[in-house]
């Protein structure tokens, strides 16, 4: 058995120490947030964050997570009460397929949580390895912006 801690709860998961955590975030718990994209570490789409920090979850192994906080797109906000970068994703209809979502917010969310009001650049460095097939960018991009405080009108 490895535990895991994910949204604020503890799971006892019999599972192989080198299991990639994203099988058993969407097999065993049934959080589907993070999506399997190439499942090689390159396109974001399985974002979450461990300790704070945005990590590939497709390439993470389950005993690199024993003891550290495991945060998934469940974990940021629910429907009723989305987590301002959600919210922001909302108010820019920043979606097309929204296959690349959860690892855009993710990514977002782990850079306003290091630097509030991020410039533009950084907006553009965090989602840099971030791939978008649909060609959204310019949505996604206004969202983060909205997010980090950038346009007028965010969070209200
Ligand atoms: Fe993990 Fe592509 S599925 S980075």
């Amino acid at each position: 058995m490895i535990r895991l801690h994910v949204n604020g709860r503890a799971h006892d998961i019999d599972a192989a120490p080198d299991t990639a955590l994203l099988y058993v975030l969407r097999n065993d718990l049934a959080l589907n947030g993070p999506k399997y994209g190439c499942g090689l570490g390159e396109c974001g789409t399985c974002t979450v964050l461990i300790d704070g920090t945005a990590a590939r979850s497709c390439v993470i192994p389950l005993d690199g997570c024993v003891g550290r906080d495991i945060v998934t797109l469940e974990g940021l906000g629910s429907r009723e009460r989305p987590d301002p970068v959600q919210q922001a994703f909302i108010a820019e209809q920043a979606a097309q397929c929204g296959y690349c979502l959860n690892g855009m917010i993710m990514s977002i969310k782990a850079l306003l949580m290091r630097a509030p009001h991020p410039s533009e650049t950084e907006v553009l460095e965090a989602l840099r390895y971030n791939l978008c097939r649909c060609g959204a960018h310019v949505e996604i991009m206004r969202a983060a912006m909205r997010a980090a405080g950038r346009v007028a009108g965010a969070y209200d």
